[in-house]
């Protein structure tokens, strides 16, 4: 079975039961500067998980297209990706264990027609803080998985949550045996020898972690379950890795085709990031050299690497990103409108890299020079680190040219730099995910409710043309970016500044109400990106003064918002403007 009919069996199975297929949203999340990049189906739904009304309904489900960075450096093996696909479904409040178990039992064995036996489960074994979860088990026994194929484990194991606080439970996790001999007597689910793989995961959230450890029940009992669809497309087509799939095999041999030296590890790596790559830009994202443009820098340059590593030409690059748009179309129709602008964005970084690589190497060649006068041979931790951090000088490579000139490397020095440095960006990704949407707040939502105005405002101020390009909000400030093509003078910043203020001072009531995108639009109601919304969606209403299709939350009346300051105007991009503002008490 494609990767394409098992997402559309998906789709089919859960809308008959009763789901709404909504779209995927962005890789990039809106509103919400906490996470890098969206990693679970249920990140989008935070919101609707702790409470809040989705317009769709109680019962969900869609494709999602995630990323995540914590295992880049082990993308090479045979199992690792960076972009996957999540399908998933929810119940916000609706269904529970019994009616998730049994669909999920449903679809496995009838709909992918996987054989009872390949199966095995593991459910939540209890601890102090939620009991032993025989609500599962019985479940699964009940639809018929014999009891030596059910196993109870730990948090470690059978409990999730994005990050360090938020909605989270007790989950079932589904694993498919591939028939592999067993590592040992001990063999089960929870060892790592390969025989058993996870497929899917059923999360029942129903408890709230907070900053300080203490769980307590959220207002509704929900569902959360993702299957990753590389993976299971691998196992059904009976593959060792899913690069042997439809999804990465007519990359993978292109490369193949190109190479000078053969290695499957850099191929891996070189078709990975090119389809993360592909998609981080589709979605908007840009190289930098912070936060999610860092990661997208690091994904192209990693892939260049590689290319070089092979030997291959790198002008060849453009034509592997037109085969890998092909090859992901029926997936992703989207890549194709996008298509000039990935191409141009991965070649630029990567003719930077280029550029890079050659400042790296008079560097590198100033530093032999000093070396050599001094009678040394060998190069520092520290300078072969600020090749490595400042000129994105791959370590393999000084390696390498190290041992060109009769060098060597203080590599003990330099594996502990490089290990700092990892572990504080680790520790910056899980920070920025710890906040996540759950995080939301009074304050956050009054800039939320804020930014309303604020667009409403710079459109009344300056023209209809004015439409939002982004936004960003944290407990301290909001960042609006929308398009206008000059730079704001200071009276049109004033009156946008006495327009809201006037907006708050009304004390205008904020009220929300569901319909079809189609009504949404013909009440003349301002929204973005049109493409994410699925058929319903909520629109909120700001008194007299503006009408936006938006998530929510908001607050209920503006007049508590306190008093709004534009405290700076600038550029952002060509054609587009950023305003911060404060909201002062
Ligand atoms: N949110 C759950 C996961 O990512 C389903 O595994």
């Amino acid at each position: 079975m494609k990767a394409i009919e098992i997402r559309n069996k998906y789709l089919n199975f859960f809308k008959k039961h009763g789901h709404a297929v909504i779209p995927s949203a962005s890789l990039i999340p809106e509103n919400d500067p906490s996470v890098l990049f969206t990693t679970a189906g249920m990140q989008p739904l935070v919101p609707y998980l702790l409470g809040e009304k989705h317009p769709e309904g109680t019962r969900l489900t869609d494709y999602q297209k995630c990323l995540r960075t914590n295992d880049i450096d082990e993308v090479g093996d045979n199992r690792h990706l960076t972009y996957f696909e999540m399908l998933g479904n929810w119940s916000l409040g609706d269904y529970f264990k019994d009616e998730s178990i049994k669909m999920s039992f449903e679809f496995l064995t009838k709909e992918l027609n996987i054989p009872v036996e390949k199966l095995s489960v593991t459910c939540f074994a209890g601890d102090e803080d939620c009991p032993k979860d025989e609500v599962s088990a019985n479940a699964w026994r009940k639809a018929g998985i014999p009891e030596d194929h059910i196993y109870f484990y730990g948090k470690d194991d059978n409990w999730w949550i994005a990050g360090e606080e938020g909605p989270c439970g007790p989950d079932t996790e589904m694993f498919y045996d591939t028939g592999k001999p067993a590592c040992g007597p001990d063999c089960q689910p929870s060892c790592d020898c390969g025989k058993y793989v996870e497929i899917w995961n059923n999360v029942f959230m129903e408890y709230f972690k907070d900053s300080n450890g203490n769980y307590s029940k959220l207002k509704q009992r929900n569902v959360d379950t993702g299957l990753g669809l590389e993976r299971m497309t691998m196992l059904l087509q009976g593959k060792e890795t899913p690069f042997d799939t439809e999804i990465f095999e007519p990359v993978m041999k292109q490369i193949e085709n190109l190479q000078k030296v053969d290695n499957i590890q850099s191929r891996r790596i070189i078709a990975e990031h090119l389809r993360a790559s592909i998609m981080v830009t589709s979605d908007g994202g840009r190289p930098s050299n912070i936060d999610r443009g860092y990661i997208l820098r690091r994904l192209i340059r990693r892939m260049i690497r590689h290319m070089n590593k092979l030997g291959i030409d790198l002008s060849e690059l453009a034509n592997l990103i037109d085969l890998n748009i092909d090859t992901l179309n029926e997936l992703y129709p989207e890549l194709e409108k996008n298509r000039e602008t990935i191409k141009s964005v991965i070649i630029e970084e990567k003719d930077k890299f280029v550029k890079t690589i050659a400042h790296g190497e008079r560097e590198f060649n100033k530093e032999i020079q000093k070396l050599k006068e001094q009678g040394k041979n060998e190069i520092s931790g520290e300078v072969a680190f600020k090749l490595y951090d400042t000129y994105g000088f791959p370590p393999e490579v000084t390696q390498e040219l190290a041992e060109e000139n009769g060098m060597t490397i203080d590599l003990k020095k330099f594996d502990e730099l490089f290990k700092a440095h990892q572990e504080k960006s680790k520790m910056g990704s899980d920070q920025k995910f710890k906040g996540g949407l759950a995080e939301q707040n009074e304050k956050t939502i009054a800039y939320h409710t804020a930014t309303h105005l604020l667009h409403q405002a710079l459109r009344t101020v300056l023209g209809d043309h004015v439409k939002q390009s982004g936004s960003n909000i944290t407990e301290e400030r909001l960042r609006f970016d929308f398009t206008h093509p000059q730079k704001m003078t200071k009276e049109e910043i004033q009156k946008v500044e006495d327009l809201v203020n006037e907006q708050i001072k009304r004390d205008l009531p904020v009220t929300c109400e569901e319909m079809s995108y189609e009504d949404a639009k013909n009440s003349g109601a301002i929204g973005l990106f049109t493409d994410k919304y699925g058929d319903r969606v909520k629109v909120y209403t700001i008194g007299d003064f503006s009408k936006e299709i938006c998530g929510g939350p908001h607050v209920t009346h503006t007049g508590d918002m306190g008093t709004f300051k534009i405290k700076k105007e600038e550029s952002s991009s060509s054609g587009v403007r950023r305003i911060k503002a404060v909201l002062i008490k």
